[in-house]
Order: structure tokens, then sequence, then C-alpha cells
């Protein structure tokens, strides 16, 4: 894995914006498989400003959910496609047509998740994964423990995203099921850019960069991965794993 430390959350916003930039250029209708959460915002507000300066052209672009609650109505303010809509869609005008989401409010979640995958394979597979860490070494929500060839699929959240994720609703609770992307699904993607932030994160980077590939600690599976950038702040550099 290719990791760089930056000063602070903006110079991490704008690493990632740059190199999604440089995704886009090189191939205008990329398949982005994007996170949400607190992490991404400043990358995604970051293109928008690319977008309003000419410096991004994301016409063509196509973007696919990470991951999503299960159970919620259509209107629900906590669904994630719902955040995603208001924090990258929008502002780079993605119409539908061109996105990939789940159908979490399907009565049969298995089915919703091959048709998810099927929409995957015909766009001809992910070009770039843009990923946060969750306090458990997750990914989307594959929580531990998820072996690297695990599918996409209904999951119940552990108690410790439960709780990381209460701090996105107020006085509304985190659903408990969820549906994510497989390992497998990220682990197909061209690229991956993991980015962490904040000193929360130090020790479970620590522990992913130190760990051979190990289902419960599911970051640590991008090990097997050969294009894998992860872009830290200086807060969650992990005080062991690297020098600088
Ligand atoms: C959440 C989401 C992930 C997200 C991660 C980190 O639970 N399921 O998709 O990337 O955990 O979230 P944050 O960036 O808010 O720390």
């Amino acid at each position: 894995m290719d990791v760089r430390v930056v000063d602070d959350v903006r110079a991490l916003a704008r690493d990632a914006a740059a190199m999604v930039a440089g995704v886009v250029a090189e191939r205008p209708d990329a398949l982005l498989l994007a996170a949400t959460g607190d992490t991404p915002m400043g990358c995604y507000a970051e293109l928008a400003r690319m977008r309003q300066d000419r410096l991004l052209d994301p016409s063509r672009l196509r973007v696919a959910q990470l991951d999503d609650y299960l159970g919620l109505g259509e209107d629900d303010s906590r669904s994630l496609y719902a955040w995603m809509q208001r924090a990258l869609l929008a502002p780079l005008d993605i119409e539908r047509d061109r996105t990939i989401r789940f159908l979490s409010g399907h009565a049969d979640p298995a089915l919703a998740c091959r048709m998810y995958d099927a929409d995957i394979q015909a766009a001809g597979g992910v070009d770039l994964a843009i990923l946060g860490l969750g306090l458990n070494g997750h990914l989307g929500f594959n929580e531990p423990p998820s072996s690297a060839d695990s599918q996409t699929r209904a999951v119940s959240l552990a108690p410790e995203t439960l709780e990381s994720n209460a701090s996105y609703w107020r006085d509304v609770a985190v659903p408990e099921r969820a549906v994510t992307a497989g390992m497998s699904v990220i682990l197909s993607a061209r690229r991956v850019l993991l980015f962490v932030s904040g000193g929360r994160k130090a020790a479970i980077l620590d522990r992913i960069l130190r760990s051979e590939p190990d289902p419960r600690l599911p970051a640590s599976h991008l090990h097997r991965h050969g294009d894998v950038v992860v872009i830290a702040d200086r807060d969650a550099r992990p005080g062991g794993a690297l020098a600088a």
C-alpha cells in the first residue's frame, strides 16, 4: 500500500480530489464506488469546486453506492443514498442513469444485492473505490469478520458501528441492518483510495498496516490489492507503523 501522510483534513481533501480528477481525466466515464460518512465530505466538496472552476468534467462519470441501511422508507433522511445524492451526485450533476444504487427497500435484500452486483458487472467494474475506515476496521459495512471473497450482502451492524454512526443522525436511531458491497467487489476495483482522518483512527490504521490479510480486520485485505493509496492526515498517522 502506498501510504501518504498529509498535514490536515484540507490537504487530505485536496489530494484525494486530485487523485479522483486524475482518474476521470484518464477515463471520463469511470465508475466510482463512493463511500459516505464524514471522511470523504471534504473531497466531494473539493470535486464540486473543481467542477465549478472547470478543472473537472464529470459529465460522463458514473457512481455506485458502497453501502446503505436496510428497512428505511424512500424519503428517510438517514438513507445513505440520499446523503450521497446531497454530497456528491447533485453537486456533480450526476443523473440517476449514471448511478448504481442498492434497492434497500426491496422485499428480498438478497435479490437486491444480486441485482447490484449484476449492475456493477454490466458497467464494466469499478475503476476507483473511495473508502473510509471504520473504527473496527470495516470497509463499507463489511463488519469483522469478513473474508476477502465476501459477497454483496445484508449484514447486522456491529455495536461500535451503531455507536459511531449515531453521530450522523442526531435524535434518530441508527438502523441495525444494512447492505454492503462485498469485500470481493471492493477488491476487484482497479484502484482503491482509502482516506483516514483524525486521532481516533490512528490505532486502527496502525493495526491495519501491520496486519496480514485477516477477516477480523476487513481493511487488512487491501494488502492483497496491487493499487491502493492510503491518505492519512497527521492526527491519524499511526505512531509505530510509519516513521514520517
Ligand atoms: C461507516 C460507513 C463507511 C464509512 C466508515 C467511516 O460506518 N459504513 O462507509 O466509510 O464507516 O466513516 P467516517 O468517515 O464517518 O469515519
